[in-house]
């Protein structure tokens, strides 16, 4: 970090953000790949007087730090503020720039391990209002770590309405923005718009991060800047992204909590700080996906689980509700044979819950079910297997012992009737008296079978989000997350090695905030690998493998009803956290075999594959293949993916492109579940491609799906 008397420079490994001083006012300059100090940096801004509020246009395209009314810039506000006086216009003065501690945000999760702090306090005097934006950067990674924090320096209360956790400007229009939209089982897939002038608006008050649009936003520089920009936000609420470009050729980028209808009263003395963003330059889309896993896993998920994640056999896409002690022993016996190493026990172990509409908030144990979960979970043990459990515990049935004895407990404007979704309503988890509840069902759940992993389930969207008049929507929703993760952190200091899989209806709360607690989460209810393969592409360009649930699932697809084969589904699971969900029991020996053989080789490369640096080589949404190549730090390993997802006849693409290894070397290439290996250098794998096409197993029975033709290639160096 340098702080001069009219720049301001921080470094990350490989990339700079610069800020230049005018007076009172402050800019961005520069963001790209990282540039020496002594640089002459006043030819970044050639507009030495931009803010002597001589010329509308200079104002208007000034690349501010943070915007409000009643400074001159007309864009797209970071800031809204309701003063005492009941106006809405403010004048933020830039004061100083300093080195700081990383600031702790009230009650909300953020990165840790900084490398160091950089704070710009700003000071409206004429309101008593302070402003501090935080930059924090660290030694392994390139993204770059933002909140802001509004402090109320007067005497006189103030309404907060709203506050960005972020603000770029940038130069330049005609941003390609990919967002990662979809809805439940098709979630996180790419979604393109260029924008020249206007503004683009991405952002949800589901109440969690959403199925519908994940906050992880990735920009393409026009061309004569290059590279991608990309952001995310540390929160699970209700969040908003937007992105404006001006005639004037510069674009501004908002990251930030759901601001509609936002109040939130600032008393004398008091303060409010926003949940943590993240912004990231890279040259290339790879970049982007790298530099975010390294972030993800190396100050997100806590250091613990940094190890071996547990192979799981889920029952749920086998069993619904319909299974009893017998058949999960059945499970744990069929998942032990072939190495699985997690037997999860998934929704209707509890209550009378035999289908959807009841029983959510009495988390007992239905011994008619389980035959007892204590003795169920010791059989599961006895196999050589951990015991999985799976819980949704901020909802409730209405058909349940609890919302009979608290109905008061529900989320609910009192004024009208709560909507209900899926049978189920939403606990008002802000309540301490819920939150202890929860708590307590959960440790007489861990009392009772002491799980190793819970699979933590939300299956709706809140739409009744209130608890008091001053209490709805969005502040509300970052209300909500702060008591959810409360009460996370509660149970994971009483049982610090639990595993926790975050779920919301598939991958509707996939984002940094809950991954601060639960190191994975379910990607998808989705299972068809024809399906996956997008799904795991964009939800890997923002979250690393380790994150990403991905299952085996059956052959006919239970949503889909596309029938692939087992090599194929194999493929897409070992993206992720590798497990099976189907019906196990019911495999014959060559199944079971194959199924041995390839849990083998996902633990074989497990670390590679959950933690090796991620090469996006090609994209499913831009062509008919995908090919994704995961390499070990020291490139010594690697598996390569190709995904084929639409067989045109008699007209092969030939040759497939790797990515990420070492120029030098030389590699063994094996094809995985084939004879055929062969050795290449590193050169040879990254440059001009293999042939590989005669070696997709082709399938011409017609009984399987030919939207999907995987091959795996297990990569060694000699
Ligand atoms: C959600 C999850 C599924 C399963 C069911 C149980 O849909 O995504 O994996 O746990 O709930 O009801």
């Amino acid at each position: 970090m340098q702080i001069t008397e009219r720049f301001i420079k921080l470094d990350t490994p490989r990339t700079s953000l610069i800020f230049r001083r005018y007076d009172e006012l402050l800019e961005t300059v520069y963001y790209g790949q990282r540039v020496p100090d002594a640089e002459d940096f006043d030819i970044l801004s050639s507009h030495k007087h931009k803010y002597a509020h001589s010329c509308i246009d200079d104002i208007v395209a000034a690349n501010m730090t943070f915007s409000c009314y009643g400074m001159g810039n007309d864009r797209k506000f970071s800031l809204s503020v309701k003063n005492h006086d009941g106006g809405y216009a403010n004048n933020f003065l830039f004061v100083r720039a300093e080195r700081a501690e990383k600031p702790d945000i009230d009650g909300l999760p953020s990165s840790d391990g900084a490398a160091e702090t950089l704070v710009l306090v700003y000071e409206d005097r004429v309101y008593g209002l302070e402003l501090r934006q935080y930059y924090s950067v660290f030694d392994d990674t390139d993204a770059v770590a933002v909140s802001t924090r509004l402090i109320n320096r007067s005497e006189h209360a103030v309404v907060l309405r709203s506050l960005a956790s972020c603000q770029l400007d940038v130069d330049g229009s005609g941003y390609e923005i990919f967002s990662y939209c979809g809805t439940w089982a098709r979630e996180r897939y790419r979604s393109r718009t260029v924008l020249h002038t206007g503004a683009f608006e991405q952002g949800t008050c589901r109440g969690s991060s959403s199925h519908a649009v994940n906050p992880f936003l990735l920009l393409r520089r026009p061309a004569r800047m290059g590279g991608y920009l990309a952001f995310n936000l540390v929160y699970s609420g209700n969040h908003r992204e937007c992105v404006e470009s001006t005639a004037m050729h510069t674009t501004r980028i908002l990251i930030g909590m759901g601001d509609s209808c936002l109040e939130i009263p600032l008393g004398g003395g008091e303060r409010f700080h926003t949940p943590e963003a993240v912004m990231l330059f890279g040259k290339h889309r790879r970049d982007i996906a790298q530099q975010m896993h390294r972030f993800v896993n190396g100050h997100i998920v806590p250091r613990r689980y940094r190890g071996e994640r547990p192979v799981a056999v889920n029952i749920w896409e086998a069993c619904g509700f319909d299974f009893d002690r017998e058949k999960v022993l059945a499970f744990a016996d069929r998942a032990a044979s072939v190495g699985a190493e997690l037997l999860v026990v998934d929704d209707g172990w509890f209550g009378r819950r035999n289908d959807p509409t009841s029983s959510l908030g009495d988390w007992t144990d239905n011994e008619q079910k389980t035959g007892g979960l204590r003795s169920l979970a010791e059989a599961v043990r006895a196999k050589g297997l951990r015991f999985g459990i799976w819980i949704e515990p901020e909802m409730v049935s209405p058909d349940s012992d609890l919302y009979r004895a608290h109905p008061e407990y529900v989320l609910r404007n009192p004024a009208r009737s709560p909507i209900l979704m899926r049978d189920q309503l939403v606990l008002d988890l802000v309540r301490p008296e819920v939150s202890d509840y929860l708590f307590g069902c959960i440790e007489r759940l861990m009392d009772l079978c002491s799980p190793e992993y819970i699979k933590w389930d939300f299956n709706r969207v809140i739409t009744d989000a209130y608890h008091a008049p001053t209490l709805a929507g969005d502040a509300y929703s970052l209300q909500y997350c702060k008591a959810l993760y409360a009460l996370l952190d509660r149970v994971l200091t009483r049982w610090p090695h639990l595993l926790i899989e975050s779920c919301a209806a598939g991958g509707g709360r996939y984002d940094l905030g809950i991954l601060r607690y639960t190191p994975q989460v379910w990607t998808s209810d989705m299972t068809d690998p024809v399906e996956r393969a997008h799904i795991q592409e964009g939800t890997l360009i923002a979250y690393p493998q380790s994150t990403m649930s991905a299952h085996v699932a059956s052959e006919v697809c239970v949503k889909t009803g596309r029938r692939t084969r087992l090599c194929d589904r194999f493929a897409l699971a070992l993206e992720g956290v590798f497990g099976l969900e189907y019906d196990i029991t019911q495999c014959r020996q060559e199944e079971l075999d194959e199924l041995r053989a390839q849990i083998a080789f996902y633990k074989n490369y497990r670390d590679v594959l959950l933690y090796g640096d991620y090469y996006p080589v090609e994209s499913a949404e831009e062509g008919e293949t995908a090919v994704r190549v995961v390499v070990s730090a020291d490139k010594s390993r690697a598996v390569a993916e190709i995904f084929k997802l639409k067989q045109v006849f008699n007209r092969e693409q030939n040759r497939y492109r790797l990515e990420g290894l070492n120029d030098e070397a030389t590699y063994r290439v094996r094809i995985y579940g084939q004879e055929r290996e062969f050795r290449a250098s590193g050169r040879l794998l990254n440059s001009y491609g293999l042939e590989l096409d005669a070696y997709f197993l082709k399938d011409r029975s017609g009984v399987y799906s030919n939207e999907i033709n995987t091959l795996v290639l297990a990569i060694e160096r000699c």
